[in-house]
């Protein structure tokens, strides 16, 4: 089954108001797995969420490190919404797909996602934009389902013929070649189970070094990271 942007949309517009309620322990666990990966930063530092949802991964970063300049992306105005109930406005929201993101090249010093990448429906071009609006210093992170143990394949598989948000679980060298593949590289790969179902995978790293950034002063982008 084909996902979509606006079916996608639609289907987290619909659980909004549940969503942080129904999902209560697995958001507990996934957001520290996450943020335990996620070096500290200096205070100005960008960060950027992409599939941001409910805003549970930038409200922990908010309370461990004061100071930082936050920005989520959804492609759900509900979620959006209930992510701004919850942050206020010390957080920049807005509406734009993983697959094109409103945001200069190299603007971010770290650059998050986590349990969206598996809805992405072109998850290959989604990472081409998180290195390109990674700046030449910064790091990324990324969390997402690893269809590695059979409860993870049974439901990939289901969701895959059932629900139409749902595009495709990988496994941990399938994920990979795609990280690599649209320009990032990994410092690391660690597995994650959580509970008896959900098997996580995060990676950790930053944008492959291109021409450009070997010849560049690396001083006029490394402000903050
Ligand atoms: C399972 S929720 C995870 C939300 C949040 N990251 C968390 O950890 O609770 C997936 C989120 O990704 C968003 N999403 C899915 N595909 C997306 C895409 N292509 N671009 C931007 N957001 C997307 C959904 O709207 C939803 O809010």
């Amino acid at each position: 089954m084909r996902t979509s942007q606006a079916t996608i949309a639609q289907s987290y517009d619909a659980q909004a108001i549940e969503y942080d309620r129904r999902w209560a322990q697995y958001l507990r666990r996934s957001t520290q797995v996450t943020l335990t990966a996620l070096p500290r930063q200096a205070p100005g530092a960008r960060v950027l969420d992409i599939g941001c949802g409910t805003g549970a991964l930038l409200a922990a970063l908010l309370e461990r490190n004061a100071g930082l300049a936050l920005t989520g992306v959804d492609v759900s105005a509900a979620m959006l919404a209930r992510a701004a109930d919850r942050l206020g406005a010390q957080v920049t929201l807005c509406r734009a797909p993983a697959e094109q993101l409103p945001f200069e090249d190299a603007t971010f010093d770290v650059v998050a996602s986590a349990s969206s990448l598996h809805h992405w429906p072109d998850p290959m071009r989604g990472l081409a934009e998180m290195a390109r609006v990674l700046k030449p210093s910064g790091v990324f992170v990324l969390t997402d389902w690893c269809r590695e143990i059979w409860p993870m394949r049974l439901m990939d598989g289901y969701l895959r013929l059932r629900d139409p948000a749902h595009h495709r679980a990988l496994t941990r060298r399938e994920l990979a070649a795609l990280v690599t593949g649209a320009g990032l590289s990994i410092d690391s790969q660690t597995l994650h189970r959580i509970d008896w179902l959900w098997q996580l995978q995060v990676l950790t790293g930053r944008r492959a070094k291109s021409d450009a950034d070997q010849t560049r002063n690396p001083g006029q982008e490394d402000d903050h990271a």
